[in-house]
């Protein structure tokens, strides 16, 4: 898919902003705070309904105003696509395809498919499980609906149980209750564990052969899913920890505390691997994602990569401009000259400079 357009009404600090872009790669220069992460951000939610960095609707209308809208023009297999976002401060947002009302967000992802790279993004290996599971999660939510809907519904079953565990206190009066949040948690649990178990085991076919390349052939690099059960079936877990859990007032086990591993030539490198196989291991991962989605979508996505060309070495840095070639690209940056010792060939230019943008083509 391309993104051909994007219009801003009161986004962020935006009063009115057009853009065009190119199809293959569109570089977005300025100091910081002036809205070059802004620009990616829309795109974003233009795409999922949701920004990267979990902001709130009211957070994203412009300051002093009451409502926001983002329009982009997208393109995919020949059919042009218009996605209507329109955020209010007190509300819940609207979203159209085509001018057409929808009413849940899974519809938009049959159609967009964006991969969002952020320098956060590197330190998804040495960050908290947390992170992980945000990303294996953001991931499959986008390319999998039915994943997306079981992960809501297990959310919302966890939040009720811990409220169950709460009240329950010494009287333990409520343990029919809970014994049917055990029976539905449960059911939408093993779905997750068994769907992230596949992503993973795809993640392990695509990640080392970029993890070789980008280490000169030096390490080999295996991710591993720790579902927080272990080899135990959810359900027995459940069972072992309902004292406890009735203790602690809280779900002790589950997909909501899962973690993935690493392992760099037998270690661990959540605990023992250097900044350097950590930020490395972690552009592999962000790389497979690429072409991840790639498969599983049958289409190319579209790049959002956000300050990151200054975070790595000129080594990585050539790694990823050459490994995007093929596929659409909004690129930030301070200044172009990240890009004069590359082959990498830009095709549009926009200056970014406090809420606006200049053409420079
Ligand atoms: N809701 C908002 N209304 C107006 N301005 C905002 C809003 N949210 C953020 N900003 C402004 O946007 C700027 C940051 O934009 P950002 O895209 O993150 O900058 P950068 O160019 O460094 O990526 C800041 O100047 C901030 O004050
Ligand atoms: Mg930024």
């Amino acid at each position: 898919m391309k993104i051909k357009s994007l219009k801003l009404k009161n986004y962020r600090n935006y009063d009115l902003l057009k853009l065009d872009f190119d199809s293959a790669a569109n570089i977005f220069y300025g100091d910081n705070a002036q809205g070059k992460t802004n620009i990616l951000e829309a795109v974003y939610i233009a795409g999922t309904t949701k920004s990267h960095r979990g902001a709130k609707d009211k957070e994203l209308i412009r300051f002093g105003e009451e409502e926001s809208h983002i329009e982009a023009i997208v393109e995919k297999n020949g059919m042009e696509y218009q996605l209507d976002l329109h955020l209010k401060k007190n509300g819940s947002k609207g979203i159209a395809i085509n001018k057409m009302p929808i009413r849940k967000a899974s519809e938009l992802f049959g159609i967009v498919n964006l991969v969002f790279f952020s320098p956060e993004d590197l330190n998804i290996i040495k960050n908290g499980p947390s992170e992980r599971r945000r990303f294996i999660d953001m991931e499959l939510s986008q390319l999998d609906r039915i994943y997306l809907n079981n992960l809501t519904n297990y959310n919302r079953i966890v939040n009720q149980r811990n409220h169950l565990l709460k009240d329950m206190g010494a009287g333990r009066s409520l343990k029919d209750t809970l014994d049917v949040w055990d029976m539905q948690l449960i059911q939408y649990g093993e779905k997750i564990i068994e769907r992230r178990r596949e992503f993973i085991n795809r993640v392990n076919e695509i990640i080392s052969y970029i993890h070789k390349k980008l280490t000169g052939e030096r390490e080999e690099i295996q991710v591993i899913y720790e579902p927080s059960n272990g080899s135990l079936a959810l359900e027995q877990v459940l069972l072992k920890n309902r004292e406890r859990d009735i203790r602690i007032k809280s779900t002790s086990a589950g997909p909501h505390r899962d973690d993935i591993c690493f392992m760099v030539e037998g270690l661990d490198i959540r605990r023992y691997g250097s900044q350097g196989q950590q930020r490395t291991a972690a552009l592999s991962l962000k790389l497979s994602e690429i072409e991840l989605v790639k498969q599983a979508a049958n289409d190319t996505p579209v790049l959002l990569l956000d300050d990151v060309l200054s975070e790595l070495d000129k080594h990585r840095q050539n790694y990823l401009l050459d490994s995007i070639n093929d596929i659409q690209t909004l690129i930030t940056c301070t200044g172009v000259e990240d890009f004069v010792n590359h082959r990498f060939s830009i095709n549009k230019v926009f200056h970014v400079h406090s809420g606006q943008v200049t053409d420079e083509n």
